[in-house]
């Protein structure tokens, strides 16, 4: 395939991208070297208008994104192959970076060999790198599930434009014989003066009040405290989907998850304050407590919860004016879910505000032990709230390694 005269596409027209064509490229696109050859990747498929529309502010809205007939998402996947292990009784160790490296590697070059059959073919494709910037977005709303990551969208379409070619760095740009090569001022003269003088360029540095084509990419672009953002976010987004760095060589602490996962699973904890009865919901993230919420066991107030109850998960609710809530949700043994809704509106508001506050304690990683010496030493002048640090301090206890938990108040 020559591609010498490719271009992205960004406008397509009415014409429908056939099911059977778009399966004849995903398939051929298969035959690309993978690692092992076990084809570390997933594709979705977004044909429905609505779905184009939520995921639209994912990738800042670019108009493609729902005027495209077709998007599809590329993600590395360890799941599939890891799934597959586990039920051919084989322990797969695939939850660490190098395999989310390898799994990404695998999607791109899939991504790229699907990119030049589906242009030999006529179609029309943009890549978006937006995929990486908000992956958690596309990460709920495509469900996917852990060990699996969107690493590339593409809009793919007929074309209805024919864009002028971009320009592209000479060859000795790039290539280097035998090891590599620095870059001195005159090299870099010599492999960038033609594309800063491009009149569309020198437009551009106007247009955006600068000195030089290169500012425009540091200031504008791709800036400095936007790329620590989103990197941010995006190794949050890797810790959630169970891709962790290895920190079993290393002292660390594991990595702080700053925004609370929609849901996450939860120990149910009882505990005695004063005459009262109370429970505990300490949310778990990787097994270890990330947030603390407390009240009354009551039928008539509080909590009421069959005495079985052990364990279930907190979910955030936000509603459409923005307004949160945590729900509590647990299973029966016949697998019936129950949500007692609003944790919040069920506690009493001193306490509520205390839990948030040991909440944001935790999720920083304070160590345990630390957490309990700090409820510990609170100093409340009420003799309920007293017994109230108490419990907590002996429901998060528990999840310090090695010490036994206390008895649970009955
Ligand atoms: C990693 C990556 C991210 C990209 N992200 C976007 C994007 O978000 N929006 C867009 O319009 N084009 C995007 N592109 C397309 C590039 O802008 C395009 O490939 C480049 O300008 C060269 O133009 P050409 O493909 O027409 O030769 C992306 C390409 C890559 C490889």
């Amino acid at each position: 395939m020559n591609t010498s005269h490719r271009r992205t596409i960004r406008k397509y027209t009415q014409q429908p991208v056939s099911d059977e064509l778009l399966n004849q490229l995903l398939e051929e696109a298969s035959h690309t070297q993978t690692m092992g050859n076990l084809q570390l990747y997933s594709v979705v498929v977004t044909r429905d208008p609505d779905m184009k529309r939520q995921l639209a502010p994912a990738h800042f809205c670019q108009p493609m994104v729902t005027e495209a007939p077709v998007l599809l998402t590329i993600c590395a996947d360890f799941r599939r192959t890891s799934d597959w292990c586990a039920f051919r009784q084989a322990e797969p160790g695939y939850d660490n970076m190098l395999s989310f490296v390898n799994a990404t590697t695998d999607a791109l070059l899939y991504c790229q060999t699907f990119c030049n059959l589906a242009e030999e073919a006529g179609l029309g494709l943009c890549f978006l790198g937006t995929t990486v910037y908000n992956p958690q977005v596309i990460i709920e709303l495509l469900h996917l599930p852990s060990l699996v990551v969107p690493v590339a969208t593409l809009t793919v379409g007929w074309p209805a434009e024919q864009p002028s070619e971009q320009d592209r760095l000479p060859l000795e740009a790039f290539l280097h014989q035998e090891s590599y090569l620095p870059y001195t001022l005159q090299r870099i003269d010599e492999f960038y003066t033609a594309k800063e003088q491009l009149a569309e360029n020198q437009a551009f540095v106007e247009q955006n009040n600068k000195q030089t084509l290169a500012q425009v990419f540091t200031d504008v672009r791709y800036t400095k405290a936007v790329n620590e953002e989103l990197s941010l976010g995006f190794m949050e987004m890797l810790h959630h989907q169970g891709f962790h760095p290895d920190l079993s060589q290393t002292n660390q602490t594991s990595l702080v998850v700053e925004t609370r996962p929609e849901s996450l699973e939860c120990d149910v904890v009882r505990f005695q304050n004063n005459k009262e009865k109370w429970v505990a919901f300490v949310g778990l993230l990787d097994d270890a407590p990330y947030e603390i919420f407390t009240g009354l066991m009551d039928d008539e107030e509080g909590i009421s919860l069959p005495k079985s109850v052990t364990k279930g998960r907190i979910i955030k609710h936000v509603d459409r004016d923005g307004v949160k809530r945590y729900d509590f949700q647990f299973e029966n043994k016949r697998g019936y879910k129950t949500t007692v809704e609003g944790l919040s509106g069920k506690f009493n508001p001193e306490y509520w505000n205390y839990a948030k506050l040991i909440s944001g304690v935790l999720r920083y990683k304070m160590p345990l032990e630390n957490v309990i010496r700090l409820v510990n030493s609170l100093e409340l002048d009420s003799d309920s709230i007293n017994s109230w640090k108490t419990g907590v301090a002996r429901a998060l206890k528990r999840y310090i390694p090695g010490a036994t938990p206390e008895e649970e108040e009955e």
